[in-house]
């Protein structure tokens, strides 16, 4: 599908992050639509190291880029011996997905180094190589305030949703001060879809309801589930925001989302009558304090500034996300 005029062909462009979720579907778009185009991915990959939440440091994995052709550059966007390996190239894009993504990292040095002051280096890059940069913001900038969510009105509740608002404002700044350049900061949602299965405990509901149910077991969800919802958004349409981000009416920071919230309850439910099965809903108590309990995009902005209008209902994009989940039943995901 294309999303914009703009031709990548035999354009040079960089995703960090790309062994990750959102950047490796990137990669494929890009090298699926514009097969001359110069992709390179810098990302640190997956290590053994743990959290203290007990979940893994970094989620890129090479499974994610089975059949990638471009160029791929280990490297850690903290350090900046590595980033100079990016030396070499002049970026036409650059597309910044790097990022300790897990929400409950509570670690907040690490989390702010990783987030936070790599984003100036990557910003230089972008400067010297005149490049457009396209960065990823987070619904977490919102915290609990109540839907819908606008940007403005942020009040994060985590350190990654700090980091995630600092780099807003980063990017801000530098806009105004680099008024030639373009730069998009996209505030995702939930995003769902194929290549997530990688971030374990932290990918999507669906795919992790999709393995419970077919590993016949009744999905298990938090007591009054049909009562907390999210705004949940299909891959495809990030990879409509990133496209069009590249051709903005204005810099500034936008929400990716459907702008139509649904329940946990509605994914199991979707998920049972995809998958025919009619198991009766487990229910246990929420165990976190401040739980977000309704998130809704205003996709004003977005849909203004970047004429971004997605197409993907939630039974759509299950739907188109079934075959993926089967295949990786029973995989390990290690
Ligand atoms: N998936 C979502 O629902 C969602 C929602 C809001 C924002 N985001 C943001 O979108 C971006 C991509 O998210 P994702 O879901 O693809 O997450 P992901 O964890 O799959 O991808 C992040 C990638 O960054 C890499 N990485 C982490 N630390 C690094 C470092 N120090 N140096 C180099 N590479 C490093 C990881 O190995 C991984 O491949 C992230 O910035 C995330 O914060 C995602």
């Amino acid at each position: 599908m294309m999303y914009s005029k703009i031709n990548f062909n035999k354009k040079t462009i960089l995703i960090t992050g790309g062994a990750g979720f959102i950047g490796s579907n990137l990669a494929f778009y890009f090298q699926e639509n514009f097969p001359t185009s110069n992709i390179v991915i810098f990302d640190c990959f997956r290590s053994e190291g743990l959290f203290s939440n007990g979940n893994l440091k970094s989620f890129g994995h090479y499974k994610n880029l089975i059949d990638f052709k471009g160029d791929v550059i280990c490297g850690n966007i903290k350090n900046i011996s590595d980033l100079s390996l990016l030396n070499d190239y002049n970026f036409d894009f650059i597309f910044h997905r790097a990022a300790i993504s897990d929400t409950r990292v509570y670690d907040q040095k690490i989390v702010m180094e990783t987030n936070i002051n790599s984003f100036y280096s990557l910003l230089k890059v972008a400067k010297k190589d005149n490049a457009v940069m396209v960065y990823s913001s987070s619904a977490a900038t919102y915290g609990n305030i109540p839907s819908p969510q606008t940007e403005g009105h942020e009040k994060p509740e985590n350190p990654y949703g700090f980091s995630k608002l600092m780099m807003d404002q980063i990017a801000s700044k530098y806009s105004k001060e680099n008024s030639e350049m373009i730069i998009v900061g996209l505030r995702y949602f939930n995003v769902y879809g194929p290549r997530e299965y990688f971030k374990a405990t932290t990918s999507s509901m669906v795919i992790q309801l999709g393995h419970q149910i077919l590993n016949n077991k009744a999905p298990k969800l938090f007591k009054n589930s049909d009562k907390i919802l999210r705004d949940f958004i299909y891959i495809e349409d990030v990879i409509q925001a990133n496209i069009k981000a590249c051709a903005p009416k204005k810099n500034g920071v936008f929400n990716i989302g459907t702008g139509s919230p649904r329940s946990f309850q509605d994914i199991a439910d979707i998920l049972q009558k995809e998958l025919g099965t009619n198991f009766e809903t487990q229910y246990f108590p929420n165990p976190f304090v401040g739980y977000q309990m309704h998130t809704q995009a205003d996709i004003s902005s977005s849909n203004k500034y970047l004429d971004f209008q997605p197409m993907v209902t939630l039974e759509e994009g299950i739907k188109k996300y079934i075959p993926e989940i089967k295949r990786l039943h029973g995989t390990e995901n290690i």
